[in-house]
């Protein structure tokens, strides 16, 4: 069966979205402009914003580097990377013109700099009314991020009105580095000014899971110990480490999508309900589910975890090469490209529940879902004619494919009772005639409206590093070691054996 709504009439209700989100005058402060995130991902999502008339009226995007060039220079380099890989397409050049006219370049190459930056963000204030509110957005590598929020400090750059700071991924390497960036941050901005991105809360579908957890009556009752049998959570990609071996190599798939991705997807779907859906409620209800994930320390990691690195192998009938062959990788990396871990959420709802996550690059299908399975039936009446029906399953999928999956048995419509498992779908494409707008236009706009309800607090990044840390460390003393998988596969077969443990199978993502 198919779900289907109603399409939503869009004037009135878009015009409404409009007027609720519309964000106040904002100078949007850019550094890193010209890399391959602000190219790929921000620079797109700000020409999106523009095109659906979600950027306040006073708006301008300052982008600071160390590299010079001209205003004319860099809008060429917008165009070039909104021409590529805008979601929207081909550029409006109406929009184009408009939101040309309020992207800046300053070089920064040292203090001098930085002052002119200060002059040229005072001079924009007057020009466009910005009122003095500044997001400033850290975009470079990690490596960047101190010297710059220091020099926001040392040069007064902050503005007049609101200063928030929104810092990109990877916040830290470990627990003791994300402490240091903290307290670094704090020296120019205040916890409630500061914007950590995981950009899969800014995904629609990962909002849903609040959405279907907490807007409907039905599931919360079932959302337990109870009748979840177990969790499978899957980020998996047929992307290798792309032109990113430097960072990829020193990150690691665990530091890459576990930390962060995985960790937050477990969060939302193991939190309590929160009392309300605002930044301190909702963050304060992850935290609780993150400080309560059981360690996994050296004893525990050959039994709960397994890591592996691809192989070459085909993707998509391609032949590609082995992560060790690709350019930018040392010949002999230990750097795992897939992880699997079974972890368990130590409170009254989940104790004793499985929550089995995996990630990999270079694994058959792009696939990111959640599963929760749930307990057979406590009674079987139909035991013979059921062989094979499985339990009941609710898939989210999260991308691509967007929506939501219930299996259950059905009888087979034949003479007898046969029964076999079907599917009740929801699919987002089907139900909503919109395109759902990028993660990164939610969240540059929740950021300019000051909401960090879908941006990580400190507390939950450090908690999710005080999980990673141990059992990196374990790995790192070769426990368990390195399993091997050929692109293309679905990871070593340790990650198999992991579950098959418990007698369980990973789900065909
Ligand atoms: C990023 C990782 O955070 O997420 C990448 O650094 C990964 O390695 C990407 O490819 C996946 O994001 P998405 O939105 O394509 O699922």
């Amino acid at each position: 069966m198919t779900a289907s709504a109603t399409a939503v009439a869009p004037n009135p209700l878009r015009e409404g979205l409009r007027l609720a989100r519309a964000p106040r005058p904002t100078t949007l402060v850019l550094f890193g402009g010209s890399g391959d995130l602000a190219r790929r991902k921000l620079l797109p999502a700000l020409y999106n914003l523009a095109l659906q008339r979600l950027l306040p009226a006073a708006f301008a995007v300052v982008s600071a580097a160390r590299r010079p060039m001209s205003d004319e220079e860099f809008r060429d380099e917008v165009h070039d990377a909104v021409a590529q890989h805008s979601r929207t397409r081909p550029i409006n050049e109406d929009v184009w013109s408009t939101f040309a006219q309020h992207l800046r370049f300053v070089a920064t190459p040292d203090d001098a700099g930085y002052d002119r930056l200060a002059g040229e963000l005072q001079r924009v204030d007057a020009e466009v009314g910005a009122d003095g509110n500044r997001l400033f957005y850290l975009a470079t590598p990690p490596a960047a991020y101190a010297p710059i929020i220091r020099a926001i400090g040392a040069h007064g750059l902050r503005g007049p009105g609101s200063s928030r700071v929104v810092v990109e991924k990877p916040f830290g390497h470990d627990l003791r580095s994300a402490t240091e960036l903290s307290r670094i941050v704090h020296e120019v901005f205040r916890e409630d000014e500061v914007f950590r991105i995981d950009h899969y809360l800014g995904k629609e579908t990962v909002q849903n899971v609040l959405v279907l957890r907490f807007a409907n009556g039905i599931f919360e009752p079932i959302w337990n110990r109870q009748y979840v049998d177990h969790v499978q959570i899957t980020v998996a990609e047929t992307l290798g480490i792309e032109e990113r071996a430097e960072y990829y190599d020193a990150a690691g798939a665990m530091r890459d999508i576990v930390q962060n991705h995985l960790l937050q997807l477990l969060a939302l779907v193991a939190m309590e309900p929160p009392a309300a859906f605002d930044d301190r409620a909702v963050r304060d209800e992850k935290v609780k589910v993150l400080r309560a994930l059981r360690p996994i320390g050296p004893e525990e990691a050959p039994a709960h975890t397994a890591r592996g690195q691809y192989g070459p192998g085909y993707i998509e009938g391609r032949a590609v090469a082995g992560y060790r062959s690709e350019a930018g990788i040392a010949p002999a990396s230990g750097t795992e490209t897939f992880v699997a871990l079974k972890c368990f959420v130590d409170n009254w709802r989940w104790e004793g529940i499985p929550f089995y996550l995996r990630t990999g690059k270079r694994l058959p299908k792009r696939s990111t879902e959640i599963a929760v399975r749930f307990r057979v039936a406590p009674h079987r009446i139909f035991t013979r004619e059921a062989e094979g029906v499985e339990a009941n399953e609710l898939v989210l999928r999260i991308q691509p494919d967007e929506g939501i999956s219930l299996t259950f048995g059905a009888k087979v419509p034949v003479q007898g009772f046969r029964i076999r498992s079907v599917n009740m779908d929801f699919v987002y494409g089907a139900s909503f005639m919109v395109d759902a707008p990028d993660a990164y236009e939610t969240l540059i706009v929740d950021a300019m409206r000051g909401d960090a309800t879908l941006f990580t607090r400190r507390d939950e990044v450090e908690q999710q590093w005080a999980f990673v840390d141990p059992i990196l460390a374990a790995w790192a003393r070769g426990e368990p070691p390195l399993g091997t998988y050929p692109a293309g596969s679905w990871g070593p077969d340790e990650a198999d054996a992991l579950v098959r443990r418990d007698g369980r199978v990973w789900r065909k993502a």
